[in-house]
């Protein structure tokens, strides 16, 4: 059986990097020749900065990919067009059983609909998650992606129940746990036995005694200047009572640049940081702000407090079971959440199920058990 996993953006490669490991693993030889995946590796190109793409690569010890479609940035319609023309192109070359798709993105929608199109059967690895919110293209994302899929792949009872009000059949819907947090346990052990002297903020961090790490990079957050300016108020607040280390990414740079938007001294601006070096970072913050997917997970499965910088979530489990609170985008919500959770200290959390880091090794196992065609 021959696949294709498809990554473009940041969460992407994170995603893929466990299942690509598990695929790797397939040299026991127990396995035999009729049941082992072939696999290749597809890298849309959507990110394409190095700090937003090689550094990951080298990161997650991610192979070169087979294919890069270097799409680059544009709008929604022309980003996505560009990859499904590249893809489709990519497709017709190659005699696929099925295409793997992760997480939300423009990548994730696009080559669903190229392979579908194609008779190619389409996995989704992260399947099902809802934030019943039409205004964020992830959503839309999310279910054009489920509609077509034939393999779901789901980290949360949320997602099970979403997809079977969805109409999507029980058989093909398969609980295999959190790709992300395979990632997370994996490079956790691997960040033990490095030299962390080697981190550029590795001397940042010796010098703070504690301090809030955040990202923020959704266009509802960044895109209006009200609203931009309204968090960076609420953040000005914040780090004077505790710093702000803030790796930025480069659409909110843009934006901060274009609104004139100055930050103040508590803060601490960082070019984009590889996996690695971020996990340095936010595993022994005080609190992570976030407006991220993975990271609410991620902080959940650490027990590191989280308050996410928006109105719903698509992952409840992290509100339900771990360590996330939703505080919305205004400066007063964001400033109420902060002091509730520095009054409640470091909140309890519970693994959520199947968190378990061996998600990949079962997505494996149900691509396998695909008979061979
Ligand atoms: C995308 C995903 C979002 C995910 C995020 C992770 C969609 C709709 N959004 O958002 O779900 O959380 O990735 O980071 O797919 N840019 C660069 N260098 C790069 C990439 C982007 O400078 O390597 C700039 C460009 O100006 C671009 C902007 O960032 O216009 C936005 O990039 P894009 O990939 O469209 O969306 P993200 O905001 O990164």
């Amino acid at each position: 059986m021959k696949i294709f996993l498809v990554a473009g953006a940041r969460p992407n490669f994170m995603k893929i990097a466990p299942i690509v490991r598990a695929l790797k693993a397939q040299s026991d030889p127990q396995i035999t020749q009729i049941t082992r995946i072939e696999y290749k590796i597809v890298h849309t190109g959507q990110h394409y900065d190095y700090e937003m793409s090689q550094t990951f690569f080298d990161d997650l010890e991610l192979p070169k990919p087979d294919f890069f479609l270097e799409v680059g940035s544009g709008s929604h319609a022309i980003q996505t067009a560009k990859m499904m023309i590249a893809f489709e192109e990519v497709c017709l070359h190659e005699k696929l059983d099925i295409v793997v798709v992760v997480g939300d993105v423009n990548s994730t929608v696009a080559c669903s609909i190229v392979a579908k199109k194609l008779l190619i059967e389409v996995a989704h690895v992260e399947a099902g998650l809802r934030s019943f919110d039409l205004t964020m293209p992830e959503e839309i994302n999310r279910i054009v992606t489920d509609s077509i899929s034939d393999y779901f792949f789901v980290t949360e009872k949320s997602a099970i129940e979403n997809l079977s009000k969805e109409g999507r059949p029980k058989q093909r819907i398969h609980f295999v746990g959190n790709v992300m947090i395979d990632n997370l346990f994996y490079q956790l052990k691997r960040l033990e036995g490095e030299k962390l002297s080697q981190f550029p903020t590795y001397e940042l961090k010796k010098d703070l005694e504690k301090y809030i790490f955040l990202t923020l990079h959704r266009p509802s957050n960044v895109d209006s200047r009200e609203t931009l300016l309204g968090i960076v108020e609420a953040l000005k607040e914040i780090s004077t009572e505790i710093p702000v280390v803030f790796p930025i990414h480069p659409r909110t740079k843009k934006m901060l640049d274009a609104f004139s938007i100055q930050l103040n001294k508590g803060m601490t601006l960082l070019e984009p940081l590889g996996f690695m070096e971020s996990l340095f970072l936010w595993k022994d913050a005080v609190m992570v702000m976030t407006d991220s997917g993975g990271v609410q997970e991620e902080t959940t499965a650490l027990g590191v407090p989280c308050l996410t910088l928006r109105e719903n979530t698509e992952r409840p489990i992290t509100v339900e079971m771990g360590t996330n609170t939703l505080a919305g985008n205004k400066k007063e919500d964001i400033l109420t959440c902060f002091w509730q959770i520095i009054k409640n200290g470091k909140p309890g959390t519970t693994i959520p199920p199947k968190w378990d880091g061996k998600a990949a090794e079962r997505i494996v196992d149900v691509l396998r058990a695909k008979s061979p065609s």
